[in-house]
């Protein structure tokens, strides 16, 4: 296993759409091996293909951070099936070092997907993970948690990070 590079806002790569992953072979799981570790190292719940510079629907998560070997889960091709309620919570991204936002995302979620040998897989979640997942999801798609502020609050964060950019602290 290795770590792989996570990608920081606004490298181009987080802003494209992925394509479906039609292959489930031992180089796929491998790498959905390297994004769980790469993830564990950066202590964050979830983390997407594109963070990581790869263009398949490939998404990882775990609230646990690596306490709970059980809690892992890996999802190819990940779809929002069914979204029900808001809840407006504090958000963060490894793509976006120590930036959090308030971001409203659905209460409970059911999720269509593949496993890693292409089985289809459905997961129901609520609250976090269901924020986990639909903001992993969101990545698959090109979009990020800053899309999903308005447009003053977005003003402010890109405004917070070109700052950052300029000091080296990004
Ligand atoms: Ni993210």
């Amino acid at each position: 296993m290795s770590k792989l590079e996570i990608l920081k806002y606004p490298d181009p790569h987080l802003h494209e759409a992925c394509r479906p992953i039609e292959e489930f072979d031992d180089e796929l799981r491998e790498f959905a091996q390297n994004m769980v570790e790469t993830m564990h190292g950066a202590i964050g719940i979830g983390l997407a293909a594109p963070q990581v510079g790869d263009d398949r629907q490939l998404l990882v998560a775990d609230l646990s951070v690596g306490q709970d070997p059980e809690a892992v889960l890996v999802l190819a091709n990940a779809e929002v099936e069914l979204e029900e309620g808001e809840i407006r919570g504090d958000e963060g991204c490894l793509s976006f070092p120590d930036l959090v936002l308030v971001v409203p995302r659905p209460a409970h979620v059911v999720i269509a997907g593949q496993d890693l040998e292409g089985n289809p897989v459905r997961v129901e979640a609520d609250e976090l993970m269901a924020r986990c997942l639909h903001h992993e999801i969101d990545h698959l798609r090109g979009v990020l948690f800053i899309d999903r502020v308005s447009p003053l609050k977005r003003d402010l964060a890109r405004r917070k990070i070109a700052k950052r950019i300029r000091a080296g602290d990004w």
